[in-house]
């Protein structure tokens, strides 16, 4: 497809679901995130790829609002995201998932899912006192929707298990399902395919396909180039807090520049 007609189609005919523009973050030193500027199309899997330190997890970081841009724009479905706190983030529908998952181990892994987003801790405290029927029917309604996602995920038999006792591919799902919960527009994967044994990764990866064929975009930070070929479209490649180029992943991966980046 010509450019300037793949352009109309991710931003000026349809506006992109998230626009980051000029986004910048440094942390004493020099920028560690250095004007990033993109465009996620809705219903896309963009992937984003570069050298460990280039910048990848302190950009999710600012955009799910867990750290504030120095510099630069966000904009989620038309209005400004950044300077959002990460809760107020989560509830326009972006969510995101950790490079290293960390669920409660001593709690099971149905009462993990449970947990309730911040912010409702004031208005549950009332209601506990002067409405417990609504409660009690609220706490079913949670569980249910939090074992139909644990299904979705494959670990509904492991529902009544202290999360201690999951691999770390079942951790992966496991904070697919409790993002899931919240039923996102866009979810940001921070190397969702890291340390995760082959068949699992299959699995996760075709929720992933099956989650964005209902509508769902992702953004997927990823080392694992099997599922970076298989998944994402455009591929997004960040070296030293930079955009380096934008394509689809086999122009990506033929790009000297990239070898330069991955190997200098
Ligand atoms: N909170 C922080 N304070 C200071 N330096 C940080 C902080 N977070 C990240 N960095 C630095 O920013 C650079 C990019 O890190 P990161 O975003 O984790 O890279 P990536 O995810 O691409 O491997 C690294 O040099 C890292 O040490
Ligand atoms: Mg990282």
């Amino acid at each position: 497809m010509p450019v300037a007609q793949r352009q109309e189609q991710t931003t000026a005919g349809r506006q992109g679901l998230l626009v980051a523009e000029r986004l910048t973050r440094a942390f004493g030193g020099p920028p560690v995130v250095d004007g990033v500027s993109f465009t996620l199309a809705r219903g896309s899997i963009t992937g984003l790829i570069g050298p460990n330190g280039a910048g990848k997890t302190t950009l999710f970081n600012l955009i799910a609002g867990s750290l504030a841009p120095g510099g630069g724009t966000l904009t989620l479905d038309g209005a400004r995201i950044d300077g959002l706190r990460p809760d107020q983030v989560f509830a326009r529908g972006l969510a995101r998932t950790f490079q290293i998952p960390r669920p409660f181990p001593a709690m099971t892994v149905l009462e993990n899912v449970m947990l309730a987003p911040p912010g409702q801790a004031g208005e549950r405290f009332w209601t506990n006192w002067l409405r417990p029927a609504a409660v009690a029917a609220e706490e079913r309604r949670n569980r249910d929707r939090a074992m139909l996602w644990l299904d979705f995920v494959g670990l509904a038999k492991l529902s009544a298990q202290p999360a201690g006792v999951l691999s770390g591919g079942q951790r992966k799902l496991l904070e697919l399902a409790r993002v899931l919960v919240a039923e996102p527009r866009l979810i940001l994967l921070d190397e969702p395919g890291a340390g995760v044994s082959p068949p699992l990764l299959a699995l996760i990866m075709e929720k992933i396909a099956e989650l964005n064929a209902r509508g769902t975009t992702f953004l997927v930070i990823e080392h694992n180039m099997d599922l970076v070929m298989t998944l994402c479209r455009p591929v997004l490649v960040l070296a030293q807090g930079r955009l380096l180029l934008e394509g689809s992943p086999e122009e990506v991966r033929r790009d000297p520049r990239v070898v330069e980046a991955y190997l200098g």
